[in-house]
């Protein structure tokens, strides 16, 4: 029987098991590790950092950045980081994260939610492409834009 997945927030007790989450080698030029997101959680206000949690497991992590201020249009409302554990992919977590900022993204007002993604074989393009995101076009800090109208 499968233990059903939580989205959490970081606490006390789940914090270094969240550091030891690792996706795939060859995946890791394409996300930071846990714990340099946190770190930016940490000092910016704007992040919305939450893990998915299966029983005492963290399975997941994904980390949104909410501004409606920003000057970029890219980063008012948006997924900064998204790292499922090599271990529990292919099982539908990374769309439970994505649908969690989107619900998350609509209860504050917004229409539309952003991602950037680094081109690449075992990049996460066709995962965000799957999940309903268009490319916008855009190149920003070397990374495609790719955006999900709420
Ligand atoms: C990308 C990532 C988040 C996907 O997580 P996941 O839990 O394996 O994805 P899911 O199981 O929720 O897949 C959702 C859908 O996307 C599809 N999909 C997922 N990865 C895919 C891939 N590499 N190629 C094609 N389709 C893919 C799945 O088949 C599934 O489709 P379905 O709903 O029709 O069955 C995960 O591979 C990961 O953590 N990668 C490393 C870090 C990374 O690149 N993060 C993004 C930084 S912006």
């Amino acid at each position: 029987m499968s233990t059903e997945v939580v989205v959490a927030e970081v606490t006390a007790a789940n914090v270094r098991k969240a550091c030891d989450l690792r996706v795939h080698p060859e995946q890791e030029p394409f996300v930071a590790p846990v714990a340099v997101s946190l770190a930016e959680a940490y000092v910016y206000p704007s992040a919305w950092p939450r893990l998915l949690m299966e029983g005492e497991e963290v399975v997941g992590f994904v980390m949104a950045g909410f501004n409606p201020d920003d000057e970029v249009e890219a980063f008012r409302c948006g997924i900064w980081r998204l790292n499922i554990s090599a271990g529990a992919q292919g099982r539908g977590l990374g769309r439970i994260a994505v649908e969690a900022v989107a619900a998350e993204a609509r209860r504050r007002g917004n229409t539309r939610l952003t991602v950037l993604w680094e081109p690449g074989e075992a990049g996460p393009e066709a995962f965000y492409l799957r999940l309903g995101f268009r490319e916008t076009g855009e190149i920003l800090f070397g990374e495609k834009v790719g955006v999900l109208e709420l």
